[in-house]
């Protein structure tokens, strides 16, 4: 079935505490329990990662402004509900900065011809902490890209304590769409898909979602290509993780961020 996260059920799972980083549930011996097929990113390699309290992650975009997934907020408006976390791998850091949100902006497309990105408006503006530029034509659509996220490391499984990250191909999208079920339903304009078709066992899964997903461009430094969406449970095989197409969005996004 389609697991676009409830933000209600992360939040659950976030308050139950985090996960060890320790032990595998399924026997697989040299392999670290992951992301989903990951391992831990270092302090600093992706500094502009955010973990959002409601149990989604996100990128900073602007000094005081979040990017991060429609599904993960509720509504455009005024919301101090949400704190975000930065500056850190280990969510328990003493030295991780936390700033509140004061405002939301949900996509107004999402509803109807897609589109899962938002944007959070933080308190104050974070200093040190470097923003992700988002990718504004499609020129690093495809090729391998990096994902991060402190969700689950595997299907149904805890949040993380610790930032995990993976590395996943590129899928285009009628490959994509021709895995059938809710993938015949992609919106290729707006959706991007990733993940080891064949295989599985690499994938983003629940809490990662509204993180980013980014690779080197041609000057090689770090650009968003997509936002963590959806997938059919979590790095199956012929099921791979849909992102949003963070390229057909760029105006948008700007737009937005300019205004709030
Ligand atoms: N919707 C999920 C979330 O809110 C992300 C699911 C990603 N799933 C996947 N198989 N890539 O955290």
């Amino acid at each position: 079935m389609l697991t676009r996260i409830l933000a209600g059920a992360a939040a659950l799972a976030a308050a139950a505490g985090f996960a060890t980083p320790a032990v595998a549930s399924t026997p697989s011996p040299g392999a670290e329990p992951q992301v989903v097929g990951g391992t831990r990113a270092s302090q600093g390699e992706f500094p502009w990662m955010v973990r959002l309290s409601m149990g989604c992650g996100g990128a900073l975009y602007t000094n005081q402004i979040v990017l991060t997934a429609a599904h993960c907020v509720d509504r455009t408006g005024a919301d101090s509900s949400i704190t975000a976390t930065l500056g850190v791998v280990d969510l328990q850091s003493s030295s991780a900065k936390k700033v509140r949100s004061t405002y939301v902006y949900r996509s107004p497309t999402y509803d109807s011809t897609g589109g899962d990105w938002a944007l959070i408006k933080l308190a104050s503006p974070v200093s040190g902490v470097p923003t992700l530029p988002i990718a504004k034509n499609a020129d690093n659509n495809s090729g391998t890209f990096t994902i991060a996220g402190w969700g689950a490391a595997k299907e149904g499984g805890a949040q993380q304590r610790y930032l995990l990250k993976a590395e996943v191909p590129f899928v285009d999208d009628s490959t994509c769409q021709s895995q059938g079920g809710d993938y015949a339903d992609l919106k290729p304009d707006a959706e991007l898909c990733a993940g080891k078709l064949d295989t599985g066992g690499v994938d983003t899964c629940q809490g990662d979602s509204g993180g980013p997903m980014f690779r080197r461009d041609g000057a090689g430094e770090w650009i968003q290509v997509g936002i963590v969406s959806w997938g059919d449970g979590c790095a199956r095989a012929h099921a791979p993780g849909v992102y949003t197409e963070v390229s057909s969005f760029a105006s948008d996004i700007a737009a937005a961020a300019g205004k709030i």
